[in-house]
């Protein structure tokens, strides 16, 4: 954990801009897989992490913003749990470490919350997302498991997001050393792409070196010679020659700070041309887009100019035609970049998306767009000195997607469909970073990760 001031500054930030009532933020439990005493691999919640700083099942904080004070409640471990997982502070100490005085049993929270309502108290929560919260919540809020969604404010999440958008010096280091994790778990993954070689091998080696350095993955690897399929989490194909392989991992810290980091490789070690074609323009929309990173810039600015800059390349292959701006301005682009650039990044890779991604991608600042592929940008606003995204542009021939456009003549005034026919059986292509807004500029996170085609080529046949 972090020094004990870093939470105690974090909370006092958070309780200046809450006008009153109390804070409740509940931390995670285990949760069974198959049993109850078989868990899944425990994860703290994030907004606990950030405030209390406690790493353990079974707690919960409270700040309290008009009488500024905060509690820690939880359970002294017993005999049992000695014996079988070992001892522990009290929890007592384990409040003191991050600031807080006051510590009690986890029933205690029950009465306090509810005596504080009795006099007519704001109760604030976060938006629950495991079903366990919900029932918790509905007890110690003594309301029925539909109303607890009336203790989320607005205010609460607004706050929140406003401190936890600007990263402080220390989650920093955390995001370099997981970007840094990352390159090993990449060039692991460079190495072994060879055919024959099935995605699981490799699957494997890249979450272990996450795991042999620090935390588990940030999210489940996505490893695949078919990455036309965004998020494909299926890892049984055999590694063929003339396929891409994409990667799409990262790791979390100890202190649970991730990192999200896509690279896309021939399979062999080599690229033919019409793979060095694609990837060049999806390596061009990245370090434009990473160029042009510095405060003032809204996200959306980019994620535009990136999807030109996919469509630009792609009218230079004769693969898309006409007005590039008008047909970026009418989506026709989407058909190879269905998604966003890039999203927030943090404590959570998709930081803060439980609390709403509109609260983080957008505020109150820009309008999501409702176009499809625009619709699936994230992080649309301004950037700010403190940010860190990632910036992760693809380009992707989907087979049924581009069967449905053709079929529906969808903008063919921008779609060649005969060239189209030649790419249906490509794959797809990402290439993604995680940057840190500077007051100057931008930093890439960690060090730098093998990228140009070159670099690919060499680190695979080294
Ligand atoms: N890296 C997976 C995602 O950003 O959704
Ligand atoms: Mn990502």
């Amino acid at each position: 954990m972090f020094e004990k001031n870093v939470y105690v500054n974090r909370r006092n930030n958070l309780k200046k801009q809450i006008s009153s009532g109390l804070v409740l933020v509940l931390g995670n439990d285990d949760a069974a897989m198959n049993y109850p005493s078989n868990p899944y691999h425990f994860r703290q919640d994030s907004n606990f992490l950030y405030f209390f700083g406690l790493d353990i099942q079974g707690f919960a904080g409270v700040m309290d913003i008009d009488n500024d004070k905060d509690y820690i409640f939880g359970d002294n471990v017993d005999m049992d749990d000695i014996i079988w997982m070992g001892d522990q502070p009290t929890v007592k100490e384990l409040a003191a470490k991050v600031g807080v005085e006051n510590a009690s049993p986890f029933k205690e929270l029950y009465k306090f919350i509810q005596g504080e309502q009795s006099k007519g108290r704001t109760i604030h929560i976060y938006p629950p997302y495991r079903g366990e919260h919900t029932l918790t919540f509905s007890e110690i809020l003594n309301v029925k498991t539909g109303e607890v969604e009336n203790f989320i404010t607005e205010e609460l999440i607004k706050a929140t997001v406003a401190l936890r958008s600007i990263k402080e010096d220390v989650e920093i280091a955390e995001l370099e050393k997981a970007a840094n994790i990352a390159r090993d778990m990449h060039v692991t993954a460079m190495k072994m792409a060879k055919p024959g070689v099935v995605e699981r091998e490799i699957y494997g080696q890249v979450e272990g070196t996450s795991l042999a350095q620090g935390g588990p993955v940030s999210f489940p690897v996505i490893l695949t010679i078919n990455g036309q399929i965004l998020h494909n989490h299926y890892h049984g194909n055999t590694l063929k020659e003339g396929r891409i392989m994409v990667t799409d991992a990262g790791a979390e810290t100890e202190m649970h700070y991730a990192s999200d980091i896509t690279r896309s490789v021939p399979v062999g070690g080599k690229f033919d041309s019409r793979q060095k074609d694609i990837y060049q323009i999806v390596l061009n929309a990245n370090m434009n887009a990473i160029k042009n990173v510095k405060p003032g810039i809204t996200n959306k600015e980019l994620h535009l100019n990136a999807v030109k800059d996919v469509a630009t390349g792609l009218k230079e292959l004769g693969i898309m035609k006409g007005d590039i701006d008008e047909a970026v301005n009418q989506g026709a682009h989407a058909m190879f970049m269905p998604h966003g650039l890039g999203h927030m990044m943090g404590l959570d890779v998709h930081d803060m998306e439980g609390l709403g991604e509109n609260y983080v991608g957008y505020g109150d600042e820009i309008k999501r767009s409702q176009q499809f592929g625009l619709a699936g940008l994230r992080l649309a606003r301004t950037l700010q000195p403190g940010f860190v995204f990632t910036i992760e542009p693809g380009c992707y021939f989907i087979p049924k997607l581009i069967e449905r456009w053709k079929s529906e003549g969808r903008f063919s005034q921008f779609l060649n469909w005969d060239k189209i026919e030649e790419f249906k059986d490509f794959g797809g292509i990402r290439i993604e970073d995680n940057i840190l807004v500077t007051q100057e500029g931008y930093k890439v996170l960690g060090k730098p990760i093998p990228k140009t085609i070159e670099e690919v080529e060499k680190t695979m046949n080294e």
